[in-house]
C-alpha cells in the first residue's frame, strides 16, 4: 500500500512518517519511506546523513534514461503517448533505478530522498515541482506488493494539483485539534476529491475541544484513528514507543488496507496530466 502524509506544517507529518515506517518495519513489513519535503526532516528523523545520500535529484538523468525520455521530451509524454513502453519499478527485489536511489536505514526499512532541500537543489533554476517530477512518475509505476510505501509530503496543498500523489493509494492528513489544522484538512480534502484521490485523517496529539469534536462528527467518514502525544515520537526513540502508540499505528494501517479502493494509478496519472494540459 502506498500512502502520503499531508497536512498543515507542524501537524506531525514527518513524525508520523517516521513512526509508521519504524513500527511497520519492526513488525516485519518491508517499508520504503520517501522524503518528499524541502526540510528533509524524515531523512534526519531516520538518522540518515543527508550529505552523502543519493537523491531523486542526483539520479534525475538515470530516471529519464530508464523511462526512455530523450532530450526535449516532456514528462507528460510518458503517459500521453500510449505506444511508449511503460517503466516498471519494484521494491523487493529492487529494480535498477530503485537500487540506485535508495538508502538502507535498518532491517526492512529503506529511504528515498527526493532531494528538494539538498545543496544541489539550492542552485538549480528548476523549481521544486520540476525536481519532484521523478517521484510523480515513479509512484504510479511502482509495484509495492506487500510493502508499505510512505511519503512525507510538503505542507498544505502544494504538489497536489501538480499530481505528485497520482500514484498513491490514499492521502492521510495529519490533523491537530486546532482551527488552522482543520482548515488545511478541508482544503486538502477538496483538492484530493477533485483529482480523485481518497483522503483520510488521523488526529495527532488529540485533546478534547471543539475542533476534535468537529473532526469526529463532521468528518467521521475520514477519521481513521488517533495518535497520542508520546515523548518517544518527539525523541525519535522507536524502542521506547508506548504500546498505545504502536497499537494505534497497526489499527490505522489495517483500517487503511480495508477501506482503500483498488486504483488504476496509471490512469489517474494520465487523467491528471490531461487536466493540466
Ligand atoms: N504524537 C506526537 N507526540 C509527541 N510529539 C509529536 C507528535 N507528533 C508530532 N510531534 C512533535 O511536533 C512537532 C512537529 O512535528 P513534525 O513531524 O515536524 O511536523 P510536520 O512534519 O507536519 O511539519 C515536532 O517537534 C514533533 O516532535
Ligand atoms: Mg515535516
Amino acid at each position: 500500500m502506498k500512502i502520503g502524509f499531508v497536512g498543515k506544517g507542524g501537524s506531525g507529518k514527518s513524525s508520523m512518517s517516521w513512526l509508521f515506517s519504524h513500527v511497520l518495519a519492526q513488525s516485519g513489513t518491508p517499508v520504503l519511506a520517501i522524503d518528499a519535503d524541502h526540510n528533509m526532516d524524515l531523512t534526519s528523523n531516520l538518522g540518515v546523513d543527508e550529505s552523502d545520500l543519493p537523491t531523486m535529484l542526483s539520479t534525475h538523468s538515470i530516471f529519464r534514461e530508464i523511462v526512455g525520455l530523450k532530450n526535449g521530451d516532456v514528462w507528460g509524454d510518458l503517459v500521453r503517448d500510449e505506444t511508449r513502453p511503460k517503466p516498471s519499478f519494484t521494491i523487493n527485489p529492487p529494480d535498477y533505478y530503485t537500487e540506485a536511489v535508495r538508502t538502507n536505514v535498518c532491517e526492512n526499512l529503506d529511504l528515498i530522498n527526493v532531494g528538494l532541500g539538498s545543496e544541489e537543489a539550492l542552485y538549480l533554476a528548476r523549481c521544486s515541482h520540476g525536481n519532484s517530477a521523478p517521484l510523480k512518475f515513479y509512484l504510479p509505476f511502482l509495484a509495492e506488493d506487500e510493502a508499505a510505501v510512505i511519503v512525507d509530503g510538503v505542507a498544505g496543498t502544494d504538489m497536489m494539483n501538480f499530481g505528485l500523489y497520482a500514484g498513491i493509494d490514499a492521502l492521510v492528513c495529519v490533523v491537530e485539534p486546532h482551527r488552522n489544522s482543520v482548515k488545511v484538512f478541508e482544503l486538502i480534502k477538496s483538492v484530493a476529491e477533485r483529482t480523485n484521490i481518497p483522503v483520510f485523517a488521523i488526529l495527532n496529539k488529540p485533546s478534547t475541544n471543539e475542533f476534535h469534536t468537529l473532526m469526529r462528527e463532521k468528518y467521521a467518514n475520514q477519521v481513521i484513528g488517533e495518535i497520542p502525544l508520546d515523548v518517544a515520537v518527539q525523541d525519535l526513540t522507536a524502542n521506547t514507543l508506548a504500546s498505545q502508540t504502536q497499537n494505534a499505528v497497526h489499527a490505522i494501517w489495517n483500517r487503511l488496507k480495508e477501506i482503500i479502493p483498488k486504483t488504476d494509478h496509471k490512469k489517474r496519472l494520465a487523467d491528471i496530466v490531461a487536466l493540466k494540459s
